[in-house]
Order: structure tokens, then C-alpha cells, then sequence
């Protein structure tokens, strides 16, 4: 391991952009489907990994909602999360902020009580062993109805006090913020956070309804709103968490090459940027991979890696006190250092 590579693993840091069905490893796909007696459209782990050759977001929505079949029972959502916390906790993750798609199975007929309970027992079980914390971000499917996202809300009301946020995920283009404007105000009356995916291919009118219409507390990703000066130093300004994916950016086309990432011209800008792995399983690499590839990729030091994880604790949801207790502990670890 080099010294950057172990800086990086080292470092404390949170994950605020994660959908756990995107850390579905393709070895784990083979083993629920068997377990399951689902079957998958594919001969071996080799060939579904050939298949995560990816031209747009949706290409990738298409095979990532298909690879989520084989998840059917509490304990195969347990397990999912369980390994998620495994590698996460090995790439210095201290918190994670997960966002899970209920429509994605509850419109498959498994009980959303089954997908919830087996993440939050996944939950219990990785403070225990890894100490590390989490919290649920329930998101909806943007590609489906309002009427869709509001009867969600209504099967999560025996777990709000176990969800921290809602946000909006899926196929950006055609279904802007606006059209959920009112079940986020909804989610807000209940005491919930707000996040939603804007600005990845969607463009900068999108980001502008995120803050605007939804009234989010973070954005993910956000690439697309350095196309406009006057809503770049409006997110500088306010101090606006933006949820960026690097490894995810490539995979999906959002830029060309990893040595084109932004990641550094955000923080240039002022604006509060955080590295994160979205969809981990299908875009070749977990957190600490993606901070090693605008490392690289951007000739990012130290202070600016300091700087993303820092960012990550004071963009989470926890409370005052305890981003405060992350931001001593990054402050000692950067010492020792
Ligand atoms: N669902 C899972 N990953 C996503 C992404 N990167 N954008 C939109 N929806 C998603
Ligand atoms: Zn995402």
C-alpha cells in the first residue's frame, strides 16, 4: 500500500450517497438467486461484470433494477447491507447515510416492512462490530408517479422515527423535481430530511427546483450546475452539501475521463463537495477507490482529501454534537499523521 493509499483508507470519513442495492456484488447476485430460485440472465460472475458497460444513466437503471430481483427475503436485504458495511468500515467509514428504493421491490410484491427490517438489523449489527453509525434515506423512484411516492410515504409510517431523510432517484431527464414537490413537503411536515439527484444528467433548472421547489437539505451529485455561475455561488453561499461520485461520473458517462472530474474545480468554487460510490457494485469501486481515483486523477493533496472528509461529517445528518466528536477525531487522526 502506498502512503496515499493508506492516507486515504485511514482517513475518517462518512458515506452520504450510497443506494444499497447498487452494493450488490455480482457473486452475491448468483448466490441470492440460488438461494431464491430466482433465475438471472446471465452464465457466470464474468459475464455480469462484462455487462456493466454502461452509455447513460439509464442503461445502467436498466440492468441495476434488474439485478435487484434476486433480493426477496428480510435476511437477503440483511445481507446485502451487512457486506456493504464490511467494505465500507474497511475504507475508514465511520457513519453512512443510506439511501434504499422500497418501489423497486415493494411493486415486486416483497413487503416493505421486509426490506426495512432486514437493513436496519444490518444497521444494528455494523455499530456493533464496526462501530460504524447509519442512518436510512428512503428514496422514491422519480420515473414513477407522485400518487406512487405518496402511498411510500404512507407504507414507511410505522418506521419514520427509523428514516432520517427521503430522496429521488432513477431516470432524471423528463421528471423533474417539481413533479414531487408536494410529498416532499409532505416528508418535511413529518420531520424528515430532504435529498434529491440533481444535476447528473439533468440540467442546471433541475438543481434550481431541488432547492427551490423541494427545499433539499443536500443535492447528489450536482455536476451539472457548474454550467451556471449565479447557482454555483448560491450553492457556495449557503453551504449547499453536494454528494458527487466519481467512479459513477465515468461509468456513466457524465464525463469523459477521470482526469476531467471536477472535483477539485468545486472546491475551488467554494462549493461544499463530498466523494462518495453510489452505486459501488456496478461502478468498480467502494469509497475509498473513488477518493483514490480524483486523487490521482486531480493531483489532490492531503489538506484537500481533509478537506472532502470534513465536508462529509458536516454534510451528514447527525447531530451537532456528534459532528462535532467526527470532527475532533478526523482532527487527531490528521495529527498523528
Ligand atoms: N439509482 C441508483 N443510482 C442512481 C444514480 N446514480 N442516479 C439516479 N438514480 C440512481
Ligand atoms: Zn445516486
Amino acid at each position: 500500500m502506498t502512503d496515499l493509499d493508506a492516507f486515504i483508507t485511514g482517513l475518517p470519513k462518512a458515506e452520504l450517497h450510497l443506494h444499497i442495492e447498487g452494493s450488490l456484488e455480482p457473486e452475491m447476485m448468483f448466490a441470492l438467486a440460488r438461494r431464491n430460485g430466482v433465475t438471472i440472465p446471465y452464465a457466470s460472475v464474468d459475464e455480469v461484470r462484462a455487462a456493466y458497460a454502461f452509455g447513460n444513466l439509464q442503461d445502467f437503471l436498466d440492468i441495476y433494477y434488474a439485478g435487484a430481483d434476486v433480493l426477496r427475503t428480510r435476511q437477503d436485504f440483511h445481507d446485502l447491507a451487512a457486506a456493504y458495511f464490511d467494505r465500507a468500515a474497511a475504507d475508514g467509514v465511520v457513519h453512512a447515510e443510506i439511501m434504499f428504493d422500497p418501489q423497486t421491490h415493494t411493486d415486486r410484491g416483497i413487503p416493505f416492512a421486509e426490506v426495512i427490517e432486514g437493513l436496519l438489523s444490518a444497521c444494528a449489527e455494523a455499530e456493533e462490530k464496526h462501530g460504524l453509525t447509519s442512518l436510512l434515506i428512503l428514496s422514491f423512484l422519480r420515473h414513477l408517479s407522485e400518487a406512487a411516492a405518496f402511498a411510500t410515504l404512507a407504507q414507511a409510517e410505522p418506521w419514520l422515527n427509523r428514516i432520517a431523510a427521503v430522496g429521488l432517484d432513477s431516470s432524471e431527464m423528463g421528471h423533474p423535481p417539481e413533479k414531487f414537490a408536494r410529498v416532499f413537503a409532505a416528508a418535511a411536515a413529518k420531520g424528515l430530511r430532504l435529498v434529491a439527484h440533481a444535476g447528473e444528467e439533468g440540467p442546471p433548472a433541475y438543481v434550481y427546483e431541488a432547492l427551490d421547489l423541494l427545499k433539499v437539505d443536500r443535492i447528489d451529485h450536482g455536476n451539472r450546475a457548474l454550467e451556471d455561475e449565479v447557482l454555483v455561488a448560491r450553492l457556495a453561499r449557503e453551504g449547499m452539501t453536494l454528494t458527487v461520485c466519481p467512479l459513477s461520473n465515468l461509468k456513466l458517462c457524465v464525463i469523459d475521463a477521470i482526469e476531467d472530474h471536477p472535483i477539485d474545480q468545486m472546491l475551488a468554487l467554494g462549493l461544499k463537495a463530498t466523494v462518495n460510490s453510489d452505486d459501488p457494485a456496478y461502478f468498480g469501486g467502494y469509497v475509498a477507490d473513488n477518493y483514490r481515483a480524483v486523487a490521482t486523477a486531480r493531483g489532490l493533496d492531503r489538506d484537500a482529501l481533509a478537506t472532502l472528509a470534513r465536508n462529509s461529517f458536516t454534510g451528514s445528518f447527525l447531530p451537532a454534537e456528534a459532528v462535532a466528536a467526527h470532527l475532533a477525531k478526523l482532527d487527531d487522526w490528521l495529527a498523528a499523521q
